[in-house]
C-alpha cells in the first residue's frame, strides 16, 4: 500500500462545478502525502511546437511521437492545417507532410493561435520567411501581449505586418520584396523572439545571426542544428540561412520539464511524499528548476538519462525523482531567470514554506507572460498569508518551514501555470481553497487534476 493512503483517502476528493464554458471552479482539499509514477506528463510543448513547424517546411514525411494534446501545441497544428499542411494523427503520433520551404499557401485569411504566443511568434518568423499574407490572431491573452519585439527585428529585414494599436495581434503579414538577413542584438532573453529571427533568416539573402547575452531555451538550434559561435566575453552568436538544410523530422517529444516542476515543488513540500516522473525532457537551458530547487535543499534525483544527440531531436530525457524535504530561502541568479522563467510561478509557492528570504530580480519578463506574473504570483502569495514584496522586476518571500496556507479562492487570470501554482499552494493549506478558471490549465497540462488525484489515491 502507498504510504499515507489509508489516512487520506477519505479526505481527497475534488469537486468542481462549471459555471460555464470555460469558467471551472476547482475545489482543492489538502493532501496528506503524493506518492506514484506518473509516465504520461504533457509531452514538451516548447519542442512540440517546433517540431511541428519545422516538418512543415521540410520536404517530406516527418514522424513525430508524443505529441502533446494541450491546446498551445493543437493550436500550432490548426495553423499550419491553415496554411495547405496535410497532418495525420493517431493517438499521439502525428505525420506532417512537409511542404518544403516554398510550400506553404495559406487556405484560410485567419490563423488562430490561441492562447500560445510561441505559435504567433514562430510562425511570424516563417509566414514573413516565406512571403504569406495572411492574419495571425489569438485569445484576449495573446491579443493584448508584445509583439514589437519580433515585428521591429522582421521589418529589419524586410517583411511587412500591420498590426493593431502598440504592435499588438492581430497581425497581418504582406507580400514583400524578399527578406535581407540581419544581425540582430536580442533586447531581452527570449526563445522566441530568438527562434522568429532565425525562422526568418531560413529564408533570407546571406546569414543570419541573433546575438545572445542570456541563453534562453536552445531548441531551435537543436532541432535545426545551428552553427553556433560562443564568445569569451559568454555571448553566442547563432546563424541561419538559406543554406540549412530542412529535413524531416523523426522524433519522440519528451516530457515537459515545466509541467514536472509542479511536482518537483509539491513532493518537496507535502511531507512523506515521493514522486517518479518518467522521461522528462532535461535540456540544460530548461533545468534550473532542478538546480535552483536543489539548492533549497530539494531532495531531487535523476535516474536513466538519455543523452544521445540522435535522438529525440538531440533533446536528453530522464526520470525524475522527489522525496519531501525541508528547504531553505534561495536567490535566483541572473543566468537562471530565462532558464526557469515559466516555472518561477511554482518556485514562489517553495519559497513560502523556505526558511529565509527569497529573492527574484531581473524578472521583469514575468509581466509579459499569459497574464501579469508578477502580480499575479504576489495575489497568490498574499491570499495565502504569506510576507510577501513586489518589485517592478521580481519579488521577495519571507519564507517559514511552519508556513500554512491559509484557505483561499484563487484567481487563475486564465493563465495555466497560474493556475496549477495555486493548485500546489492548495495542496499544502489548512483547509480547502478553490481555483477560478482552473479549465486553462489544459493550456500545457490537460491531465493535471487527474495526476494530482492519481497521487493521492
Ligand atoms: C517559449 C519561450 C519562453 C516561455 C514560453 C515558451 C518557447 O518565452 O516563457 O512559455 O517555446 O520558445 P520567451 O522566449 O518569450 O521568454
Amino acid at each position: 500500500m502507498l504510504k499515507g493512503h489509508s489516512l487520506k483517502s477519505d479526505k481527497l476528493h475534488f469537486s468542481d462545478q462549471t459555471y460555464s464554458h470555460n469558467f471551472m471552479i476547482k475545489t482543492i482539499e489538502p493532501v496528506r502525502s503524493l506518492n506514484g509514477v506518473i509516465t504520461d506528463l504533457p509531452a514538451d510543448k516548447s519542442i512540440a511546437h517546433r517540431a511541428a513547424l519545422f516538418a512543415a517546411i521540410a520536404k517530406g514525411d516527418s514522424t513525430i511521437k508524443n505529441y502533446s494534446n494541450a491546446a498551445d501545441p493543437q493550436s500550432t497544428l490548426e495553423c499550419l492545417k491553415g496554411l495547405g499542411v496535410d497532418i495525420t494523427m493517431k493517438g499521439s503520433t502525428i505525420v506532417i507532410h512537409g511542404r518544403g520551404r516554398k510550400g506553404l499557401r495559406p487556405v484560410h485569411e485567419k490563423l488562430d493561435c490561441g492562447n500560445s504566443g510561441t505559435t504567433m511568434r514562430l510562425l511570424s518568423g516563417i509566414l514573413s520567411g516565406s512571403n504569406q499574407q495572411v492574419c495571425l490572431t489569438g485569445d484576449a491573452s495573446l491579443s493584448s501581449r508584445p509583439m514589437a519585439r519580433v515585428l521591429n527585428p522582421l521589418r529589419e529585414m524586410g517583411a511587412l505586418c500591420e498590426s493593431t494599436e502598440g504592435e499588438r495581434a492581430p497581425l497581418c503579414f504582406k507580400n514583400h520584396g524578399g527578406l535581407e538577413a540581419i544581425t540582430y542584438e536580442l533586447p531581452m532573453a527570449s526563445a522566441q523572439v530568438k527562434s522568429c529571427v532565425l525562422l526568418a533568416g531560413l529564408f533570407a539573402r546571406g546569414e543570419t545571426r541573433v546575438v545572445e547575452n542570456l541563453p534562453s531555451r536552445d531548441h531551435t538550434e537543436r532541432m535545426l542544428g545551428l552553427e553556433i559561435d560562443f564568445n569569451a566575453d559568454g555571448t553566442r552568436v547563432i546563424k541561419s540561412s538559406r543554406s540549412v538544410e530542412l529535413r524531416p523530422i523523426n522524433m519522440s517529444i519528451p516530457g515537459d520539464i515545466s509541467g514536472a516542476a509542479f511536482w518537483m515543488v509539491a513532493g518537496s513540500l507535502v511531507p512523506d511524499s515521493r514522486i517518479e516522473l518518467k522521461q522528462v525532457g532535461i535540456n540544460p537551458t530548461r533545468s534550473a528548476v532542478m538546480s535552483i530547487l536543489k539548492r533549497m535543499g530539494a531532495d531531487i534525483r535523476i535516474a536513466n538519462t538519455v543523452d544521445d544527440a540522435s535522438l529525440q531531436g538531440g533533446e536528453p530525457t530522464a526520470d525524475i525523482i522527489i522525496k519531501s524535504n525541508n528547504l531553505k530561502a534561495v536567490e535566483l541568479l541572473p543566468a537562471e531567470i530565462p532558464n526557469a522563467i515559466d516555472e518561477i510561478p511554482v518556485l514562489a509557492v517553495a519559497m513560502c514554506m523556505a526558511k529565509g528570504t527569497s529573492k527574484v530580480r531581473g524578472a521583469s519578463e514575468l509581466r509579459a507572460k499569459e497574464t501579469d506574473r508578477i502580480s499575479a504570483v504576489v495575489e497568490m502569495l498574499t491570499k495565502a498569508g504569506a510576507d510577501v514584496t513586489e518589485y517592478e522586476d521580481g519579488f521577495e518571500v519571507k519564507g517559514n518551514p511552519d508556513f500554512v496556507p491559509k484557505p483561499a479562492v484563487y484567481a487563475s487570470h486564465h493563465d495555466h501555470r497560474i493556475a496549477m501554482a495555486s493548485a500546489v499552494m492548495a495542496m499544502c493549506a489548512s483547509d480547502s481553497s478553490s481555483i477560478e478558471g482552473a479549465d486553462c490549465v489544459a493550456v500545457s497540462y490537460p491531465s493535471f487534476f487527474e495526476h494530482l488525484a492519481k497521487l493521492t489515491s
